[in-house]
């Protein structure tokens, strides 16, 4: 087995609070994982410790069995912000997307090679031209994550990726984020909307008081949700959990 990520003896505090205690997990290669909790939890704060945009107290981040520094993990891991809008700054989809390649200072012919396949595999090959501000929110996040593809990164983060999208966006989404666990990516969501996406997940950990309180596989550990006070849709099976699975 190898980690794609790992994070040892992590805490964070803010303003004299403690919002992340001694904190420590892995991500398989290759797992689609999601981490819940309740709001305020510590999940937003600990991508963000993750990627490198807060320095957290103590604790060390490794990818791919390597301690890295902040400055080496922002190339590495990509993060997909809660509000999308916010990640997209360019006239057109295409351009957009070429935004992180460019600024890493590749060529020409390789930057078009990646915002062809980034945006191929976010089935949005026939925006590219479109500006970005026309597309719903849910062709909005699958933007903003083939821009984060494109600079092909080891490990995606997202933030809420399901926040404000309705039915047919999430099901984009989703869908989406299928497409890059069965090429292999090592995905870690962050969501309290677990109900949506779960079966599609392999792992699920839960976030309380700064710490993971449980980890495992999400079949198993979504059994204990109601006693963090995450709620599924009554008397629903992990099995259930397909309706989005279509
Ligand atoms: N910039 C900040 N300064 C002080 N406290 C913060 C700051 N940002 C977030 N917090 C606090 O950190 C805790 C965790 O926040 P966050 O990671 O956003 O939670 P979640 O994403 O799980 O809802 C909350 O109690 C929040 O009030
Ligand atoms: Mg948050």
């Amino acid at each position: 087995m190898e980690k794609a990520l790992e994070v040892r003896n992590l805490s964070l505090s803010l303003n004299n609070h403690k919002i992340l205690d001694n904190l420590s997990f892995y991500l398989e290669k290759g797992s689609f994982a999601v981490l819940c909790g309740r709001n305020g939890a510590g999940k937003s704060q600990l991508l963000r410790c993750i990627k490198g945009l807060v320095n957290p107290d103590c604790g060390e981040i490794l990818v791919d069995g390597v301690s890295l520094s902040a400055k080496a993990r922002m190339k590495k891991i990509a993060i997909v912000f809660q509000d999308a809008d916010m990640q997209i700054v360019s006239q057109s989809v295409e351009k957009d997307v070429a935004f992180g390649p460019e600024n890493m200072g590749l060529d020409k012919k390789e930057i078009v090679q990646r915002v062809e396949k980034a945006l191929s595999l976010m089935g949005l090959e026939d925006k590219v031209k479109q500006r970005p501000q026309t597309l719903s929110g849910g062709e909005k996040r699958k933007c903003a994550i083939a821009g984060i593809l494109a600079m092909e990164p080891d490990v995606i983060l997202l933030d809420e990726p399901f926040a404000n999208l309705d039915y047919p966006s999430t099901l984009s989404v989703i869908r989406a984020l299928n497409t890059l666990h069965g090429k292999g990516y090592t995905i870690l969501v962050v969501s309290h909307e677990v109900e949506k996406f779960l079966f599609h997940a392999d792992t699920l950990f839960i976030l309380e008081e700064g710490r993971i309180m449980e980890e495992g596989s999400a079949s198993e550990v979504y059994l204990k949700l109601p006693s963090y006070d995450i709620y599924l849709p009554q008397n629903v099976s992990f099995e259930d959990l397909t309706w989005l699975k279509r």
